[in-house]
């Protein structure tokens, strides 16, 4: 899971956001989807919020306390539990077998020796895998280096992402070894993920271009501060959120390897490729069972999935914070820099929900509840809807001046955000 997620605030806020409102002067910040456009960075309420949060994340505990926990459906959980056959049969075959799978060390200079190789042998090997490795990451633009901290910062608070798992009804490993399909998907999935931060923490270990300890800071705010989730129980929910943060992550992965190698650096290409090999294979179990529960239940999901595009759908590092950043920015500039960077763009958004409102057939669901009809009308409104305020975002970004943004994670260099 990953990474750049969907990135929605109040309702009230996001009804201001699809009714074309333009917010330019009025203070407010407008979220277009997985990316944030700060219309006055200095006096949105927005802002405000990541603010508390900022200050939440040195002693308070998470803003998670009032978002309250929504009863979930029972229905919804049998129907998820009956599941259980399906998911063995088409969910867990998407997971490698641990034998065949690569690992961190596999795309990293080793750093014991050789059979048979002396202790001076191994450590001049080790010295020049490094140097190699430094050599090709020299040539990374602060910008990406910006968004590969972001990213790994990310998937580094997975233990936030395996207990919102758990913590769904239906789908929950009750015991922490349960034989159950959902609970070893669950496990499989977590064991997977696993890899992506600490191969992408090692490599920025080991490139000398970032301030470690910052970075690291940034992880411990991070998983103090958890995620919060809209309906924190509800399975369909989960799965439709786990469909658009798996698809999202491996869009900004894509694009992260593309510019590492443009920039001279097949390594971090190579490394930035394997991740989003795996995001691909986690989207592909998300969006398959999202599928299934659209055959099943149809009323019941078309209106979780507009309840998830209109809702506060909380982006897994949105509470991110390197203890610095006093006016709780710190999301915020990381996602200015991905949309100027094209590592995740307000179009990347758009695409993607209108990839799923396809692959998943909405437009032709049929025998809805009225309020399953209004949801699907409102969802199938969605992608041009999001296209027209794309536009209206670059129309706007054109006509305003570039801002120098300060990352502590690259030694209080500034990036340039529109
Ligand atoms: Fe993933
Ligand atoms: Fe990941």
């Amino acid at each position: 899971m990953a990474k750049l997620g969907l990135a929605v605030g109040t309702s009230a806020r996001f009804s201001c956001f699809f009714s074309n409102k333009s917010d330019a002067g009025s203070g407010r910040a407008t979220r277009l989807g997985w990316i944030l456009f700060p219309a006055n960075p200095r006096c949105s309420s927005l802002a405000t919020r990541w603010t508390a949060a900022a200050a939440a994340a040195v002693e308070a505990p998470p803003r998670s306390v009032d978002m309250g926990c929504a009863p979930v459906p029972r229905e919804q959980v049998e129907i998820v539990q009956s599941l259980n056959g399906w998911v063995a049969e088409n969910m867990l075959p998407l997971l490698n077998p641990v034998e065949s799978s690569w690992q961190p060390h596999d795309f990293l200079p080793c750093s014991v020796a050789a059979p048979g190789a002396s202790e001076e042998e191994a450590l001049s090997a080790f010295t020049e895998g490094v140097a190699a490795l430094r050599m090709g990451a020299a040539g990374v633009p602060d910008e990406i280096l910006v968004c590969l901290v972001g990213n790994m910062v990310t998937e580094e608070a997975l233990p936030s992402y395996q207990s919102m798992g758990n913590r769904t009804e239906g789908t929950a490993d009750d015991t922490g070894a349960s034989s159950l399909p959902w609970a070893q998907w669950i496990r499989g999935w977590t064991a997977e993920e696993n890899r992506h931060g600490d191969l992408l923490n090692r490599y920025l270990y080991l490139s000398g271009r970032v301030d470690m300890r910052q970075v690291e800071t940034t992880v411990h705010h991070l998983l103090r501060n958890g995620m919060e989730m809209l309906v924190p129980k509800s399975p369909y929910h989960s799965v439709i959120y786990g469909a658009f943060q798996e698809r999202a992550t491996f869009v900004s992965h894509v694009h992260t390897a593309r510019l590492a190698g443009q920039h001279g650096d097949q390594a971090l290409a190579k490394i930035c490729g394997v991740i989003a090999a795996d995001e691909k294979r986690h989207e592909a179990g998300y969006t398959r069972v999202c599928a299934k529960l659209f055959e099943v239940d149809p009323d019941g999901m078309v209106r979780a999935l507009a309840h998830v595009m209109r809702g506060k759908v909380t982006m897994p590092g949105l509470l991110m914070s390197d203890g610095r950043d006093a006016d709780g920015s710190l999301f915020e500039r990381f996602s200015a820099v991905a949309q100027r960077a094209g590592v995740y763009t307000a179009r990347d958004y758009g695409d993607l929900v209108e990839h799923f409102v396809r692959r998943w057939r909405v437009a032709e669901l049929a025998g809805l509840s009225g309020e399953g009809r209004r949801a699907q009308e409102y969802v199938c409104g969605l992608p041009p809807k999001i296209r027209r305020m794309e536009e209206l975002a670059h129309q706007r970004a054109a006509r305003s001046e570039l801002r120098p943004a300060r990352f502590s994670w690259i030694f209080d260099r500034h990036v340039m955000v529109g």
